[in-house]
């Protein structure tokens, strides 16, 4: 496999041709926030938290789903960026119920580091306050739409490590959510192996453990 030579926030770098700006990034050690991104799984571009310039391009590019190519310069930390960035944790925030109170994932939740990264400290935007259903018909996992980020991460672990194929993206705009199934309770689809590793990749508290005595 050949190599690429092209340049991330003034590091020369030489990486396999092919590889994403991102991967160049974290080979060098220079990082970039990411939530829908998950090692192993394909990439979907669904977050846009990797956001980079890269000179000559009007507009910012995913670092997870864009291709290196010979003689990139590549930016991951302008002004620009950072306010894109909070923008979008701040969106996601007010467009979901993310109570950290009095949510499982508090303190493990990756969307809460994510604030803190880009110092989100209040919202400039609207809460929307949706009233979503929480699914708990699964004798040992539940699933809180309010807290789901639709990065789908559950999706992809599912069909391509587990090969189950339980979960996808149902309908559009802001009735767009995860699915089991043909739209069922997720206890209802017979597919499911119960083997937890949808719930082990949610970034937030979407997906939970339920108590077991
Ligand atoms: Fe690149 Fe989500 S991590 S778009």
């Amino acid at each position: 496999m050949g190599v690429c030579t092209l340049r991330i926030d003034g590091h020369d770098l030489a990486v396999a041709q092919g590889s994403t700006v991102l991967a160049a990034a974290r080979e060098a050690g220079i990082p970039i926030p990411t939530l829908c991104q998950q090692e192993g799984l394909s990439t979907v571009g669904a977050c846009r938290l990797c956001v980079v310039e890269i000179e000559g391009m009007e507009r910012p590019l995913a670092a997870c789903v864009t291709a290196v190519a010979e003689g990139m310069q590549v930016h991951t930390s302008s002004p620009r960026l950072r306010e894109i960035r909070r923008t979008v944790v701040e969106m996601l925030f007010t467009e979901g119920n993310h109570v950290c109170a009095v949510c499982v994932a508090n303190g493990a939740c990756e969307l809460q580091d994510l604030a803190v990264q880009v110092g989100m400290d209040h919202s400039r935007l609207p809460y929307r306050f949706p009233s979503r259903s929480v699914d708990l018909s699964h004798p040992r996992f539940g699933m809180d739409h309010n807290r789901c980020v639709l990065c789908t991460r559950c999706v992809r672990v599912c069909a391509e490590v587990e090969g189950a194929h339980v979960w996808d993206v149902g309908w559009r705009g802001e009735h767009c959510r995860i699915i089991a199934g043909l739209d069922q309770p997720w206890g209802a689809v017979s597919a499911c192996t119960h083997c937890g590793k949808c719930v082990n990749v949610c970034p937030t508290g979407a997906l939970f453990q339920r108590w077991e005595p």
